[in-house]
């Protein structure tokens, strides 16, 4: 079980994980792991422009979505937004991700968190902010096994939303107890 970026031959793959949302009446989650491009190739390029400051359109970071893949099927997707903005910080934070339907409660939302905060250590980031609505406890849950720290709850348009930042290095650690950050974001 590997993060794998989309390729042209995965077309058949990626196709069959939507055809789970759909099948569960459910939107593709994380929301940039839904094509509304014209085609398969269309898609793959803008998932290669957004990845860099010149492929984003205003108030949108630079961002790389990988796929959860074994055997050849496609089982969950993850965002990873390698900047904060406004929007993020508030409510959205830095990673979104998804099981496909059928394969839920194995386990596998955690261990591709995990897999994914290994990119983003890499990547050199100290911590990440990571949000979920306040009534998805499957998504807290996930997020608290990969050592999410809560640092508050905060509403936006109707809705209320856990914050969590995960320490990738011991200088992102949150301090004990309260949750708060020892700095401030970079
Ligand atoms: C949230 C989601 C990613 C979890 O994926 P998953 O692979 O089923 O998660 P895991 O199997 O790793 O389970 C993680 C934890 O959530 C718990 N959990 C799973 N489904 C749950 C549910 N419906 N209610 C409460 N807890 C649940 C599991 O029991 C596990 O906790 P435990 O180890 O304490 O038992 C998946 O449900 C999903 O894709 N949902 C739609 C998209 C979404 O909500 N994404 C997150 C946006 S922030």
């Amino acid at each position: 079980m590997k993060l794998v970026s989309l390729q042209p031959e995965m077309e058949a793959a990626y196709a069959d994980f939507v055809q789970d949302f759909t099948a569960a009446g459910e939107k593709v989650m994380p929301g940039a792991a839904g094509s509304s491009e014209a085609s398969f190739t269309d898609y793959l390029r803008h998932l290669e422009r957004r990845q860099r400051w010149e492929g984003c359109p205003p108030g949108i970071v630079p961002s790389h979505l990988y796929f959860l893949e074994e055997g050849g099927r496609l089982l969950g997707a993850i965002d990873l937004r390698w900047e904060l903005n406004e929007r993020l910080l508030h409510y959205a934070g830095q990673i979104g991700y998804g099981v496909r339907p059928t394969a839920r409660g194995r386990g596998l939302a955690t261990r591709m968190l995990g897999m994914a905060l290994e990119k983003v250590r890499t990547r050199g980031l100290e911590r990440v902010l990571i949000t979920c609505l306040e009534e998805n406890r499957a998504s807290a849950r996930v997020i608290e096994k990969n050592g999410g720290r809560l640092e508050d709850c905060r509403s936006y348009d109707g809705h209320t939303y856990r914050r969590y930042w995960i320490a990738l290095s011991p200088q992102g650690r949150v301090t004990d107890g309260s949750g708060s950050l020892q700095g401030e974001i970079q």
